[in-house]
Formats: C-alpha cells, sequence, structure tokens
C-alpha cells in the first residue's frame, strides 16, 4: 500500500492547523480549507495566528506541501482522505454544538453526490464528536447527496494539549482509530505508519518516543475513549484538590503527596497539580458532554459530577479566601488577579478559572484589575468591570488582596517585595497554582494562602 498523499483538512484552528502541518511535515499533500477568509489569506502569508512551539518550523519545512484555501469542492474531488476538524464547542446543557461538522459533512456529500470517484473518500471526524457522532457523519453524507460507496467514516481522536499540539501529534502516546471499514482503516494505517513507526525525522532532540501504539477499533469505542481521557484526567485533578483540603487540615504538604502517590506507576505524576482547578476548551466540554449523553439515556455520572463540584469549588474558595482576609465584604476593595489564560503558554480564556473568579469577586462589589501577558485586554472584553493591566505590579498598585490564577513564568518570577511595597494591608496572595514560594511570599512581607500547602 502507498501511503495516501493527498489529504484535506476542514477546519484551520489549534487542532486542524496542526494536523495539516504534521501530515505535510509527514510527506503528504495536504489543503487546509477554513470558511474564515482572514485566516486563509493570514496563513498564505505565513502569518500563524496561534501560539503553538514548532508550529512554524514544521510548517517552514514542508511549505511546498501545504495550501490554504477557502474553496471546499476541489478538494473534495481531488483528496484521497478529509479530515473534519472544526469546532465543535459546548452549550451550557452539555449538548454539544455540532453546527459545524453538518455544515462540513453536507456540503462534502454535496461535491461526492456529484461526481463519481475511484475510491471511496476517507471522512475522518477528528474534531470531538459525541458518541455516535461517525454514524451522524455518514448520515449527514448521504442527506448532502453522497452515494454510498463514495465514502468511508473513520474517527481518529486527538489528545492535543494547547501549547504541546505538535509535538502530541508527531510523539502521541497512541493513535486511536475507529471506522467499520478495514479499507478506510488500512488507508489510516498507512497515513500513519511515520508515526507508528517514528520513521520520520524528528524536529526535536532527543526523540521523545521510538515507538506508539495504535488502537484500531470501532466508532463507538473509539469516540468515547476520547471522552473517557478527558474526563478521568480532570477527575484525577479534581481528587488532588480534594487531597489539597485535607492537607490543609492536616497539615500535609499536596506537593509532597502528589509526588508519593504519582511514583506509583499506577497513578502517574502528571496531572495531580492541585490549585483552582481545570478550565480551557476542552475539559469542561467533554466532561459535561459525557455527563449528558449519559443523562439522555437516563445513566447518571456522579463521579464525574463530584467532579465538577469539586472544581467549581476550587474557584468559589479563591473568593472566600479574599473575602475573609478583607473582613467579610468585598464591597469596593481592589483584587488583583495574576494571570487570566485557562494555562500559561496559551492566549485562550476559554473555560478559563480566573475569568470565573473574577467575574465572582465584581459580582460581590470587588474592583478587579486582571493582569495577563497576552490575553488582558481580551479578558476584560469578556467579563464587564474587569480592568486590563498590561503589567503585574499596575494590577497589584493599591490592591489588598491578589489570586495567582495562572502561572505564567512572569507571574512566577514576581518581585514580591516591590508587590508588598505597592499592596495594602492585608496584602494578601492566594496561591491558585502552588506557583510560588510560600516562605519566599512571607519574607517579602505579603500574606500567603496556597492550595494543600504553605
Ligand atoms: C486537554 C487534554 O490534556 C488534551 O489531551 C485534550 O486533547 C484537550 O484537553 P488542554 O485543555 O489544552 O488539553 O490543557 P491541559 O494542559 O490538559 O490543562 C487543562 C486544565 O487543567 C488547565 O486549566 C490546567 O490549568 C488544569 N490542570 C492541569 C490542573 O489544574 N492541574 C494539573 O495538574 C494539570
Amino acid at each position: 500500500m502507498v501511503a495516501p498523499r493527498r489529504v484535506a483538512v476542514v477546519g484551520a484552528g489549534h487542532v486542524g492547523l496542526v494536523t495539516a502541518a504534521c501530515l505535510a511535515y509527514l510527506g503528504c499533500e495536504v489543503t487546509a480549507v477554513d470558511s474564515d477568509l482572514r485566516k486563509v489569506e493570514a496563513l498564505r502569508r505565513g502569518n500563524l495566528y496561534l501560539h503553538e512551539p514548532h508550529l512554524r518550523d514544521i510548517l517552514d519545512a514542508c511549505r511546498e506541501r501545504v495550501r490554504f484555501t477557502t474553496d471546499l469542492e476541489p478538494v473534495v474531488l481531488a483528496s484521497e482522505v478529509l479530515f473534519v476538524a472544526v469546532g465543535t464547542p459546548g452549550r451550557a446543557d452539555g449538548s454539544v454544538d455540532l453546527s459545524g461538522v453538518e455544515g462540513v459533512a453536507r456540503g462534502v456529500g454535496r461535491v461526492l453526490g456529484g461526481a463519481g470517484r475511484e475510491r471511496p473518500l476517507v471522512v475522518v471526524n477528528k474534531s470531538t464528536v459525541p458518541v455516535g457522532g461517525g454514524d451522524y457523519v455518514s448520515r449527514l453524507l448521504r442527506e448532502g447527496g453522497a452515494g454510498e460507496g463514495s465514502f468511508r467514516v473513520v474517527s481518529n481522536p486527538e489528545f492535543l494539549r494547547e501549547g504541546s499540539a505538535v509535538l502530541d501529534t508527531l510523539f502521541p502516546d497512541r493513535v486511536v482509530l475507529g471506522g467499520e471499514s478495514e479499507e478506510a482503516l488500512e488507508i489510516m494505517r498507512e497515513l500513519y505508519r511515520p508515526i507508528v513507526e517514528q520513521s520520520f525525522p524528528s524536529p526535536i532532540e532527543p526523540r521523545p518516543k521510538r515507538e506508539v501504539p495504535l488502537i484500531v477499533t470501532d466508532l463507538a469505542s473509539a469516540e468515547t475513549i476520547k471522552y473517557a481521557a478527558n474526563a478521568f484526567l480532570a477527575t484525577k485533578i479534581s481528587f488532588i484538590n480534594e487531597i489539597s483540603r485535607f492537607c490543609e487540615l492536616v497539615g500535609a504538604d499536596v506537593g509532597e503527596v502528589a509526588r508519593g502517590i504519582g511514583l506509583d506507576h499506577r497513578i502517574g505524576g502528571a496531572f495531580l497539580e492541585a490549585g483552582i482547578g481545570w478550565g480551557g476548551s476542552c475539559f469542561p466540554k467533554d466532561v459535561a458532554a459525557l455527563r449528558a449523553m449519559a443523562g439522555d439515556q437516563g445513566l447518571g455520572m456522579p463521579l464525574l459530577a463530584a467532579a465538577e463540584e469539586v472544581n467549581l469549588a476550587q474557584r468559589r474558595e479563591a473568593v472566600c479566601r479574599v473575602r475573609s482576609a478583607l473582613g467579610g465584604s468585598l464591597e469596593g476593595e481592589r483584587v488583583a488577579l495574576l494571570g487570566l489564560s485557562f494555562k500559561p503558554g496559551t492566549e485562550d480564556l476559554r473555560g478559563s478559572p480566573a475569568l470565573e473568579i473574577a467575574a465572582l469577586l465584581i459580582m460581590e462589589g470587588a474592583r478587579v484589575a486582571g493582569y495577563d501577558p497576552v490575553s488582558a485586554k481580551e479578558a476584560a472584553r469578556r467579563v464587564p468591570g474587569l480592568e486590563p493591566c498590561h503589567d503585574p505590579y499596575s494590577a497589584l498598585e493599591d490592591a489588598r488582596a491578589a489570586v495567582v490564577a495562572t502561572a505564567w513564568e512572569e507571574v512566577r518570577a514576581l518581585d514580591l517585595v516591590r508587590a508588598a511595597a505597592i499592596m495594602r494591608e492585608p496584602r494578601l496572595l492566594v496561591d491558585g497554582r502552588n506557583a510560588l514560594d510560600p516562605e519566599e511570599v512571607r519574607a517579602a512581607g505579603l500574606l500567603y494562602s496556597g492550595f494543600g500547602r504553605g
């Protein structure tokens, strides 16, 4: 079998753009399609609108194999494999907005309906779709006019973390393929062979992986793997956050406890950092969606409900500590938020715990000054009343309390003595990411409050 050379990726966001770049880096001819002409024109000029390490190097190494367009039809006709990588945002009730996927599937169906193909187009669900999404996309393709033999649907969930999406693509812990068509799965095996065998030139040294397990399973299992992975990671974080509350009662250090349990290979040390909890565009959405899918069929998922509740309680706890240190009322009090993005290294504010805390503080009458090296202005647009600050000290000026919400390097490197000099009594610092050294904070004249330590 010759590896498929012509690949389309529809949706040039974090997942789609990184997938397109990495497949081209592996030798495929890739066309990324996006309905946003501004994005396409920016990409054609080499202007990457997202901060992903290695993305530019990867694209520079294979620029002649990557094209960008808004025109779906010719791409469908020319491609062997088409990845659907458009956003599938969550709704308040936990259901998933599939309008993007529906638009792409119907559009691809229309093109397939109008043209004969030698071999079926392999349509790959890279976007996180509810379980059953593969069958749903098949139905949409047929509704669009595609004949039975013109396509095959495969699920290929992504496990990309923002800020390490390129390395998570080239050196994944595993590749998951789900589908019912052996022919389509064989084409996907060929496509992923360089990653599974790690046979491509590594863009970083030392090479992180020697080989990558490949799981080939049915559609529903592949789709469930994605949700179960994120739900487990979110639950693992809520577990350590619950343990951190216990640590505060007994004077234990949650960092030491995390280290001690994480060395058990059955537990693993990652995702055991206590603090104000998990956010982002995936964990909140996928945990809510998993619960909603189960709930629609009468199944409760109390463990996930508890993980969400613990997560919410962490935000509230940060606000409680500020309120009690300021004498029980936040009315008119100035509070600094240090870090606004949902995690360091990204401009992404989706599901950011910092924004939830800002809203809670403002609701109680506080005057909140929010610092972030990249997203302060956008955060102020999203949270009415939030004062955007482009350096931490203008946020800390006259503040009586500060909350470390995102562990940016700029926050970790804060001049604590200067912070104490410009803040006002009681100079409380709530370390929502256990990012600072409690002793250093106290020595500088600040009150330290960590999560499960200090
Ligand atoms: C996550 C999954 O890791 C990834 O596999 C999936 O494909 C998409 O969702 P991402 O949302 O980019 O990736 O961020 P991640 O680094 O996983 O962090 C998620 C949230 O958990 C962040 O708010 C982070 O601050 C928080 N977190 C992470 C903790 O609170 N403690 C930890 O130990 C780790």
